[in-house]
This record gives C-alpha cells, structure tokens and sequence, in this order.
C-alpha cells in the first residue's frame, strides 16, 4: 500500500504514544492471551512491531504480511538488526494461502481498509482460512460502533479521527495522529456498519465474532485514558474458527 510507503517513519513514532501503549497493546495482547509455542500470523504487520513483540512473548512461530513494501522492509531490517526468527512477506492480506495453518491470526488494524461488504469478505475468508480449527482471531480496530458526531479531535491524545459525510459503508475516515516529534502522521481507512461486521465473519466460518471494548491493562490507573476509553476510536475484534 503505497500510502504507508510514504509515512512508515511518522506511523512507527506515532507507535509511542501513551494511548497507543496503555490502551492500544493491552486491549490487543489481551484478546491474544498466552502464545507461547503458538504459531501466529500477523496480518496487516505494517513495521512489524506487535509481530516482533509476539516472538518476544514466547511465540513459536510469527509470519507478517502486508501490502506495503516500504513497511515490510522495515521490519526486515529490524528483523536483521535483532533477529528473532520472525518471517514477513509482502502480500494484500485477502489473498494469504500456501504458509500452512496458525493458532492465531493476528489483525490490528486490517478490516478497517476494507471499502465494502466484498473485500471485508475476502479478507474475513483469508484469516479463517489460515486458522487451524479451533484457532483464534485477534485484532484492534478503528471502532465502527462510534456514530458520525462522535468522530472528533481528542487533543490531550494528539489524535483527530474524521468520517467523510454523509456516513454509508465505504465513507473515509481521516486519522491524524501527531508524534511526541517528527511530521504528524496522517491516513485514511473506511468505515463498514458493525452489522456487516458480524454477518461477514459469520458468512466466512467463524464462531463468537464481536467488537471488544479497548481497555487499559488490568491493574493499570484508567483515569489518564478516561477520554479516550469514553468514546473510544477504536476496538478490539475477536473471533474462533469451530
Ligand atoms: C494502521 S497500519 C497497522 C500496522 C500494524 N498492524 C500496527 O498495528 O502497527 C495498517 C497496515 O495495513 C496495511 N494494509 C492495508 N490494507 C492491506 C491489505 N489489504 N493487505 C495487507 N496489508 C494491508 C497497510 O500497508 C499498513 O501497514
């Protein structure tokens, strides 16, 4: 995806932000759970950063795919410069076949670049199919259960989250993320209704799909994060192949 080519450095500094460390990771590595000696795929692994964080967890095996080359040569040479055994490939999520089954299909922000009912299909049909029965799938999301007045700017968050009005399945949604340094970081995903969601995953094999509410770590103070988890951009989504 030529789009992350050219902003791969700004993408891998807005990674550092507090609501990206306490809400983002806990809410994903949560639904994930224990993956030592699972095998996992991180589909949409951008730099490979949860993809190296899952081998750190104790992971048997971890393959990232993506579609940007610029994004999955990042995580090659951080795969050089610290090797973990981690391997990626450059390749549209939809069409992953021939790297055998995983335990757990990893997503962090995959589904939202699906345009329409179709490609959500597709790619809904690629992470089933590259789950072994009874695996799990994993992931964070731009939350489509927020309505169009609830897209806003969250300041103290250094986040602005805009949907392209009138709001219909497709619409654009804008975030612009501004580092602590550097440019601000800014791209575009879509917007699919939550209903759509759950009768693709459906449609697709899965069991037990549904929208998690992003959450801090347990035991963590959640009051710096009160404004973000109160109207929450994102989500975290889940599923089991039967
Ligand atoms: C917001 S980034 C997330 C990267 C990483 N998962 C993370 O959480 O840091 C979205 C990534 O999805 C990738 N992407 C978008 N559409 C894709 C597709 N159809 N197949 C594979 N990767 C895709 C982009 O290239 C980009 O790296």
């Amino acid at each position: 995806m030529a789009e992350y080519d050219a902003i791969a450095d700004e993408y891998a500094a807005s990674k550092l932000l507090p609501w990206r460390v306490h809400v983002e990771q806990p809410t994903l590595f949560g639904l994930i759970g224990d993956v030592r000696g699972k095998s996992v795929l991180d589909l949409a692994c951008g730099d490979g950063i949860y993809a190296r964080m899952l081998a750190d967890r104790g992971a048997a095996r971890v393959h990232g795919v993506d579609l940007s080359g610029g994004m999955v040569d990042l995580a090659r040479k951080a795969e050089a410069a610290r090797p973990r055994g981690v391997t990626y490939s450059v390749s549209d999520a939809a069409d992953v076949q021939g790297l055998g089954q995983f335990d757990i299909v990893v997503a962090a922000y995959l589904f939202n670049y699906a345009q329409d009912r179709a490609q959500l299909a597709r790619m809904a049909d690629s992470a089933f199919r590259n789950l072994v029965p009874g695996g799990r799938l994993c992931g964070v999301n731009d939350n489509p259960r927020t309505c169009a007045e609830r897209y806003r700017y969250y300041p103290e968050f250094r986040f602005i989250r805009y949907i392209e009005k009138p709001q219909r399945e497709g619409s654009s949604i804008t975030w612009s993320i501004l580092p602590e340094s550097g440019d601000a970081c800014i791209f575009d995903n879509f917007w699919i209704a939550p209903e759509t969601y759950c009768d693709t995953f459906a449609s697709a094999g899965f069991s037990d799909f549904r929208f998690v509410d992003a959450q801090v770590a347990p035991g963590e103070d959640a009051a710096p994060f009160e404004a973000f988890l109160d109207d929450c951009p994102i989500c975290g989504i889940a599923a089991r192949k039967p």
